[in-house]
């Protein structure tokens, strides 16, 4: 099939490199005519494991396409996906300008029958705008061309997006028109044999289906770092608790660990959003609302514990914390809503020093909190280093912000041996708090019991 990608972020670079990897012919277009130039020449803008040799096996079959011009776009294409971003705006609300500005510009140019799906995260009645936007350019023109607009939302993690895409636990699909249900059902039998994955509703469920999944999920997070920080209260461990519930099948293992609270582009963006959407109805989501505020909290979990440990914030002045991982979490260079941004802000307002290490985060992670606290502050405070260990040399104590396979198994006598005050501050809770204490670490998780911090 022929397929555009508006849109070459995270979503559309991934979707339209799967969809060419399984035969289809994508062509993928974005306005930022750099980025096109660097895809073309096979370079990836973004750090996901496995999208170069997608993207580059796949141009080199002429099965991917790059272009900034939207006339190639709308005439290559059968199918236009919409993955252009939605920001939030001031009031949280999703900002759809990129969405229908996209839209306009297909209308401006439509000229034979086209389905035009929104995979970007939008709120509800979003497709409606859409086909308005579109309608109202073709009006314009005086063309009549038939087109139908579809929801399809996506539900990638980043560092497994690829995987993600192409074995899908479900995909979902909401539309108006038999023929462009099909048309789906068909571009997506690749990824759904027997199609058993497809799920079809209308196109208001299928929007809303998107937030509901990230709500629930980061609620999930949110209920497990309340009850962390209970357990500690109570002498209680989180790690025992987690897996106590989590056999229960109808709970289930996965997504219950308390942490430094959720981060990334999607979560706290898609939270605000669904509770906007429903204020503007007149309803207020107290359980969605809680969730936002359990995680704002939860993201100085880990400053509020090196206050206590270091006696005060003001003893924080001139002591250096080393942090292992910047990114909001393991497999991506993503450093949108990341907890160690805040971390950082907070020691830097303390007066502290931070060294810190990210496996591939590190020149994203300068440009962010160069552009939150200025050169000056980060050349006298902030240094990024090339390994794990050099970050703990000299350091005052270890904080662990993201879970990179690479810090699992520290070399714990090294620790001893660096860190001054020999404290290792676990915000993932991936270490055994017996382990570090028999190497004579401090160890201090997140909800945890054996890790009290005793100066
Ligand atoms: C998420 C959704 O999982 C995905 O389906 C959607 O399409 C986009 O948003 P992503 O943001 O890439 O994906 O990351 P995810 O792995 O879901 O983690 C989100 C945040 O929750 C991270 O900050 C992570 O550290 C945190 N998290 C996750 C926890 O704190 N505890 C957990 O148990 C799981």
């Amino acid at each position: 099939m022929k397929i555009s990608v508006i849109g070459t972020g995270y979503v559309g670079l991934v979707s339209g490199a799967c969809f060419a990897d399984v035969g289809n012919t994508v062509l993928c277009l974005d306005v930022d005519t750099r980025k096109i130039t660097m895809l073309k020449d096979g370079i990836i803008p973004i750090h996901e494991p496995g999208l170069d040799n997608l993207v580059q096996r796949n141009a080199a079959a002429g099965r991917l396409l790059f272009s900034s011009n939207y006339d190639d776009a709308v005439s290559h294409a059968d199918i236009i996906f919409l993955a252009v971003g939605t920001p939030p705006d001031e009031d949280g609300s999703a900002d759809l300008t990129h969405i229908l500005s996209a839209a306009r510009s297909i209308g401006e140019r439509l000229t034979k029958p086209a389905v035009i799906v929104d995979k970007s995260t939008v709120p509800v009645g979003t497709a409606e705008k859409v086909k308005r936007a579109i309608a109202g350019e073709l009006e314009k023109r005086g063309v009549n061309v038939a087109f139908h607009v579809v929801s399809n939302p996506e539900f990638l993690k980043e560092g497994a997006a690829i995987d993600d895409f192409m074995k899908p636990d479900r995909i979902v699909v909401g539309f108006d028109d038999l023929e462009a249900g099909k048309q789906m059902r068909q571009l997506y039998a690749p990824f759904s044999r027997n199609h058993e994955k497809f799920v079809e509703m209308d196109i208001r469920s299928a929007e809303l289906t998107k937030y509901a999944a990230n709500a629930m999920l980061a609620t999930r997070i949110s209920f497990m770092n309340e009850l962390a920080n209970l357990s500690e209260l109570l002498g209680a461990d989180i790690e025992a608790v987690r897996l106590g519930i989590g056999m229960d099948p109808r709970i289930g293992p996965d997504f219950l660990y308390a942490g430094m609270g959720y981060g990334g582009s999607c979560f706290p963006k898609d939270v605000k959003a669904l509770i906007k959407t429903a204020s503007d109805h007149k309803k207020e989501l107290h359980l969605l609302t809680a969730t936002e505020k359990v995680n704002e909290e939860q993201k100085n979990v880990l400053f509020t514990k090196l206050v206590r440990f270091f006696g005060g914030v003001s003893n924080l002045n001139g002591k250096t914390i080393a942090l292992w991982g910047l990114s909001f979490k393991p497999n991506t260079d993503d450093m949108r809503e990341a907890p160690s941004r805040i971390l950082v802000k907070s020691l830097f307002d303390a007066g502290a020093n931070v060294v810190a290490y990210d496996p591939v985060a590190s020149t994203e992670a300068k440009r962010v909190l160069v552009a939150e606290h200025g050169e000056d502050q980060c050349n006298t405070r902030l240094r990024i280093v090339e390994s794990a260990k050099q970050a703990v040399e000299g350091a005052d104590v270890l904080v662990l912000v993201t879970e990179w396979k690479e810090f699992r198994a520290p070399d714990l006598p090294f620790l001893a041996e660096n860190l001054k005050l020999k404290a290792v501050f676990d915000g993932r809770n991936i270490y055994d708090p017996d382990a570090f204490a028999a190497a004579g670490l401090v160890y201090e998780g997140i909800g945890r019991r054996s890790g009290k911090v005793e100066q």
